[in-house]
């Protein structure tokens, strides 16, 4: 029986994640922002497997209840076996986070950047532990724009290339932990998780839906993925991966950058390091 803990485990991708790891018994911990909704997927949940569920609120829109929130999991738990950071969204307009950052950038790599880097103890804790990172194959389009980090320095907003570029950050960002956990017994990897039927469109014009639903798959292809990445024997060496569901798994240059994905992560650093001591 593994412990693992999942962001945004209420909706689309993390459900259907939760709800294979709780079948076969394991012990799941929901990371939710709303809790009444993470109580429905408890009770859904409780009724299909034995394995324990328990749940805590984090909210990646701001900084201070993301370190509050793995404050609570640090106190709760001495270890984690597996991280999967898969929260996430698309916004259609440009709004920042309770810190100031554009929200893509905020939610779907910054909160998560800190929530990882204060869990790590406890995945070192694991006799193997594993970190897996929803990325995307938007990536691909995705720049590093420190100058853009802060919502209010945006003249110009694209949900498309914002989206994109958190999701470079979510790469860079597990590429760069590869390479800080060589020789740890932890690993990091990540995934594009296919063109998923989820929530995750549901702000999108009505046209733009229309040609994303022409690829749909259902989230159960890309959970079963996710939970081989967590629990397989096959996985348990694997460090530094980028897999893809649907189409082939290709990094954009910039996502193989070492050089990029250091500077990323030491300007990630500055933005979040008081919540380091
Ligand atoms: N769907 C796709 O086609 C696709 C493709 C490539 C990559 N991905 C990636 O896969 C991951 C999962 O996406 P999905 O398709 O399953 O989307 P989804 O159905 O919209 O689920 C997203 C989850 O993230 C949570 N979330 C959003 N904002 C949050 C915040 N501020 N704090 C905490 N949790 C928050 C949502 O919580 P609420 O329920 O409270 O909103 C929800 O549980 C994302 O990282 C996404 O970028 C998805």
């Amino acid at each position: 029986m593994k412990k693992i803990i999942i962001t945004g485990a209420n909706a689309g991708i993390g459900f259907s994640t939760a709800k294979i790891l709780v079948e076969q018994g394991h012990h799941v911990i929901l990371a939710c922002r709303n809790l009444e909704k993470a109580q429905s997927v408890k009770q859904i949940l409780d009724q299909i497997g034995t394995g324990q569920i328990d749940i805590i609120q984090l909210d990646l829109n701001s900084l201070d209840a993301v370190n509050h929130a793995a404050e609570q999991v640090l106190a709760q738990y001495t270890y984690i076996d597996v991280l999967i950071n898969n929260a996430g969204l698309i916004n259609t307009h440009l709004e920042a986070t309770e810190d100031g950052y554009e929200k893509h950038f905020g939610v779907n790599y910054l909160g998560h950047f800190l929530w990882t880097l204060k869990l790590l103890p406890l995945l070192k804790q694991s006799q193997q532990g594993r970190i897996i990172h929803l990325s995307s194959i938007a990536h691909l389009a995705g720049r590093v724009q420190p100058q853009y980090f802060k919502a209010e320095n945006i003249k110009h907003f694209q949900t498309f290339l914002y989206y994109a570029n958190s999701k470079l950050a979510n790469l860079l960002f597990s590429n760069e932990l590869t390479r800080q956990l060589q020789g740890s017994s932890v690993t990091s990897n990540a995934l594009h998780p296919g063109v998923v039927d989820s929530e995750l469109y549901r702000h999108l014009p009505r046209y733009q839906y229309k040609v994303v639903s022409l690829a749909l798959i259902p989230p159960e292809r890309p959970a079963k993925r996710i939970v081989e990445m967590a629990l397989a024997s096959q996985w348990t060496h694997k460090n530094g991966q980028y897999e893809s569901v649907q189409t082939p798994a290709i990094q954009s240059p910039k996502a193989r950058n070492q050089h990029l994905a250091k500077s990323l992560y030491q300007d990630s650093i500055t933005l979040i390091e008081k919540y380091l001591h």
